[in-house]
């Protein structure tokens, strides 16, 4: 199999195939996603909450993200890889585009930045110099404390309205794919529909294009287990490899996420 590509994920929203992605932080698990059919490894900055024991993801360098995506991009074959760029490395358009460099160098093959329309100059720029960027929009864990907690984001006409006008403009600006959290599934289907490019949803209802979990969470690892996670190991007899593809194959049959995983 040849290595999916932002192209193959477009054509696969084009062909209503739905996209598995997964966070990994280390060789061994990315490995473990290969084997097991995840179609896109997230180096999310989630690794501050799951790895290093931060109580969010404000505290996380890109030392940090630069060391954990040389260790997914070893140990991956067929996925793509998308490395988070983490709090304020995206400041400025020259932080922007040489943090970005170094997440590339580092073997990711996109880079995922949180915020809305005025990251659109960044996200072209990126684009021109053939950087492919995934957007980040809903809840944005790095925003949290401006945010207030972490909550449900666009459940009124007015917040849903502007989300769906933030994504256009990433989009129009040249981003590949999006990434939504946390929004009612009437958003998350509004924002599949509206866009060219895939939705990926954590926390945003059925009707998405793709899904993504944190690892942690998947694996029933985590001590709180938020309303839109699943654990796929308890149960299941051939452990942790046979919980990804489990994973994977309840999003490909439409079977994860279910109403009982999604906000209204
Ligand atoms: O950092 C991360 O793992 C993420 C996912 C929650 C989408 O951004």
């Amino acid at each position: 199999m040849s290595r999916i590509t932002a192209h193959r994920l477009t054509e696969m929203k084009r062909a209503g195939e739905k996209i598995v992605v997964l966070t990994a932080y280390d060789a061994t698990f990315s490995a473990l996603c290969n084997s097991n059919g995840v179609d896109v490894i997230l180096v999310g900055d989630s690794l501050g909450n799951v790895i290093l024991g931060y109580d969010s993801t404000v505290p996380v360098t890109m030392t940090d993200m630069l060391h954990h995506t040389r260790a997914v991009a070893r140990g991956n074959r067929d996925a793509l890889v998308i490395g988070d760029l983490p709090y304020m490395s995206y400041g400025t358009l020259e932080q922007t585009l040489s943090n970005s460099a170094a997440l590339m160098q580092a073997g990711a093959h996109m880079v995922k930045l949180e915020g809305g329309a005025w990251l659109a100059d960044y996200v072209r720029a990126l684009t021109e110099r053939g950087i492919p960027v995934c957007a980040h929009l809903g809840l944005t864990p790095q925003s949290v404390d401006a945010l207030g907690g972490y909550k449900v984001q666009g459940r009124d006409a007015e917040s849903a309205a502007k989300i769906i006008a933030d994504a256009k403009s990433l989009e129009a600006a040249g981003a590949r794919l999006l990434v939504v959290e946390c929004v009612p599934s009437t958003l998350g289907k509004q924002l599949s529909d509206a866009l060219s490019i895939p939705v990926i949803g954590i926390g945003a209802g059925v009707d998405t294009d793709g899904q993504v979990l944190v690892l942690h969470d998947m694996l029933g690892l985590g001590e709180k287990r938020p309303k839109f996670v699943k654990d796929f190991l308890t149960g299941e007899a051939g452990g942790i490899g046979a919980a990804i593809a489990a994973y994977g194959k309840a999003v490909r049959e439409r079977k994860f996420p279910t109403k009982d995983h999604s906000f209204s």
